[in-house]
């Protein structure tokens, strides 16, 4: 069996995270990870299963997620398939579902895609690796929201066991009805 994961990460915390999953399932599933960006023609008739996951910036997905979900929705709707976003708002527990995660509920409502498995993780917080633009930004929008603000430090709020079971679900996934 053989499935096709695709990311869009900017500090590869997405890659991370989709690298991760692959090697959980690996016994089950042959998987391709592949950038997002590199993957806009991409076969999906090669794979029996197909996961897309993405980071938010700034509020936003990647447009290329947009771009790709609109041009291959048909196909992607036929097929087993799973979402996954990453962002810092989902360090909180109680953000961290597709309905109270707020980009993952936009996006799931206007998708024409509509994936049969879904999932939030929190992301990372890397200080010291932003510009310093967006350093300031980030530390401007932890303080508001009660994070951490201290630009010397990295932090991982990544639950690895949270992805490790989405992972599971994953492989199960082409025997649902
Ligand atoms: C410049 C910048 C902007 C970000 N904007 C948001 C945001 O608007 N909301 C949010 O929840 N997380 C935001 N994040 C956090 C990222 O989603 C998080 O760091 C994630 O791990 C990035 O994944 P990636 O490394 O795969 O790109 C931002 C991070 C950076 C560096």
């Amino acid at each position: 069996m053989k499935a096709l994961i695709l990311y869009s990460s900017r500090d590869g915390q997405t890659r991370s995270i989709a690298s991760y999953i692959a090697s959980k399932v690996q016994d089950t599933l042959r998987c391709d990870v592949i950038d997002l960006l590199q993957a806009q023609n991409v076969d999906l008739s090669q794979y029996q299963q197909v996961m897309l996951g993405a980071s938010i910036r700034y509020g936003h997905f990647n447009p290329a997620l947009d771009k790709f979900v609109k041009r291959h929705a048909e196909q992607l709707n036929r097929m087993p398939s799973a979402f996954f976003a990453v962002n810092l708002t989902a360090r909180k527990p109680e953000k961290r579902s597709p309905q109270t995660n707020v980009y993952t509920r936009k996006f799931l409502l206007a998708s024409p895609w509509q994936p049969k498995q879904c999932a939030v993780f929190a992301g990372a917080l890397r200080y010291p690796r932003y510009r310093w633009f967006d350093r300031i930004m980030i530390q401007f929008i932890m303080r508001m929201t009660g994070g951490e603000t201290d630009t010397s430090k990295e932090v991982e709020y990544t639950d690895w066991q949270q992805v490790e079971r989405f992972a599971q679900e994953f492989s199960q996934l082409q025997y649902e009805k």
